[in-house]
């Protein structure tokens, strides 16, 4: 695969617009990259604040087999970007808030559109805070920045060409080896790893208990205070 990169000033969400150019047959590897959204889509029903200053972009792919743990193995390629800029301190909040020093530097949404069991078109989204100080939304986490971290300012462009490159390596390796390198690559960035947290599911049900690790396919694993471990494959960890 190559990357094919297009640059837009402004648009709703890359998510969204890539999704246009993938039913007009745009190729794999189409990377759709914008100055700014104006309606940048969060998980669940939440937005994604996207003014100048920060990385926003969407990567089209057309994988043949599912691959469950895509948007965990990109929040590894986010850390291991953003670690050449700023080696500590950053964790991956179960399943794709990345996080420094408890505040939100990016995150990721991938949206998939099956034709029977297999993948049509893979949307992988990814916003990134870099130069932006001023974040004006209240949000669940503090939202933080390359530049609020070190009072510099970045090469949005380099960034960029970084992150896919690092996407690429990390896309073949899983495509070649399997869900098991992903998981060993993401077990050092787990967040709140041993500790007891409060995890809310998809029905409003919360689930307390030590998160002791992630499973084979991706899930949350609890072990709560009676004994019992469970798995969660959906939910939200709650802020501490
Ligand atoms: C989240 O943490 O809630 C996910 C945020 C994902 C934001 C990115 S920015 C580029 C791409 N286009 C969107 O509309 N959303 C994703």
């Amino acid at each position: 695969m190559q990357f094919k990169k297009i640059f837009y000033k402004e648009v709703d969400s890359t998510n969204n617009e890539i999704e246009r150019l993938a039913r007009g047959n745009a190729p794999e590897g189409t990377v759709l990259i914008s100055e700014v959204q104006k309606k940048g889509k969060g998980q669940g029903k939440n937005y994604w604040i996207s003014n100048t200053g920060g990385l926003y972009l969407s990567i089209l792919l057309r994988p043949d087999k599912k691959l469950p743990l895509l948007s965990l193995m990109t929040g590894v390629v986010v850390v291991e970007t953003l670690k050449n800029f700023v080696p500590r301190g950053f964790y991956i909040k179960w399943p794709n808030d990345i996080i420094h020093n408890s505040q939100k530097i990016a995150g990721i949404l991938v949206e998939s559109r099956y034709r029977g069991n297999v993948a049509d078109n893979v949307i992988v989204g990814c916003g990134i805070n870099i130069n932006q100080t001023v974040f004006s939304e209240v949000t669940e986490y503090r939202a933080t920045s390359l530049k609020l971290i070190t009072g510099n300012d970045f090469n949005i462009e380099e960034i960029l060409n970084l992150f896919l490159e690092i996407f690429l390596k990390s896309y073949n390796k899983y495509l070649d080896l399997g869900e098991n390198i992903v998981l060993e690559s993401f077990k050092p960035y787990l967040y709140l790893h041993n500790r007891i947290v409060k995890v809310k599911l998809y029905n409003d049900k919360v689930i307390e208990g030590k998160l002791t690790g992630i499973s084979e396919d991706g899930g949350l694993m609890i072990l709560k205070s009676d004994g019992v471990c469970e798995t969660i494959i959906s939910g939200r960890i709650q802020a501490q």
